[in-house]
């Protein structure tokens, strides 16, 4: 990786940190918060190369003796990009990157039930509802009744659509913030990294 991109990336991960914990903080003052249990399992969705990988990780371990982040995309080269880069995140952590289809998730047995939080960044919906709404729904199963649903949206349409989602799914919104900070994707475009960010709980 080019080391300009790479220290694009960097950026964008202390500002992801950052929101993440705002949005953690926002959600708290409603009651709600992070499981502290003695194992964490992370679900992300749709992760592509996975580059939040270590910053998630760091939160979960804030609030657990040892974590378990699992990785689902479509995309192969990606897939392997994410494992190479995470294969050691320390004795307390375990990362697996896993390709296949996401609207598949109800066929692995491995990975339902036991997940504390499912974890969308940059979320699709607007692009393909039906199959977006499988996945939501998927993912969901998954989670534990205390568990967390997190997403977050490049711009203000795909996040409006993405929440309108999840609700109607039946999740109870508990945090929906706007990153202020968030980098523009191109300098006249309504796009930018990590944008918006929304957690949600079970009912
Ligand atoms: C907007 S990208 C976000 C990628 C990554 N989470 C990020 O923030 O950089 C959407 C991702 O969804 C993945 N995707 C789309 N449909 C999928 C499916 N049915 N199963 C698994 N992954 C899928 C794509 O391969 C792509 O990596």
């Amino acid at each position: 990786m080019a080391l300009n991109n790479l220290e694009t990336i960097t950026q964008d991960m202390r500002r992801l940190d950052a929101f993440l914990r705002e949005g953690l903080d926002d959600a708290n003052k409603k009651g709600i918060s992070l499981n502290r249990t003695k194992h964490a399992r992370l679900l992300n969705m749709a992760c592509g190369r996975a580059d939040e990988t270590e910053v998630l990780n760091k939160l979960l371990l804030e609030k657990s003796e040892s974590t378990e982040l699992i990785g689902v995309d479509l995309r192969h080269r990606e897939i392997e990009m994410a494992q190479t880069r995470w294969t050691n995140l320390g004795e307390k952590s375990d990362a697996q990157f896993l390709n296949f289809d996401a609207t598949k998730l109800n066929e692995h047995q491995s990975l339902q039930d036991k997940n504390d939080i499912a974890f969308f960044r940059h979320q699709n919906f607007w692009n393909g509802p039906k199959i977006w709404r499988e996945i939501f729904e998927n993912s969901i199963d998954t989670v534990k009744e205390d568990g967390l649903i997190m997403i977050t949206s490049y711009f203000d349409k795909e996040h409006e659509l993405a929440v309108k989602e999840l609700t109607d799914q039946g999740l109870e919104l508990v945090s929906d913030i706007k990153n202020e900070q968030s980098r523009l994707i191109l300098p006249s475009c309504e796009k930018s990294v990590d944008r918006h960010l929304a957690i949600f709980k079970k009912r």
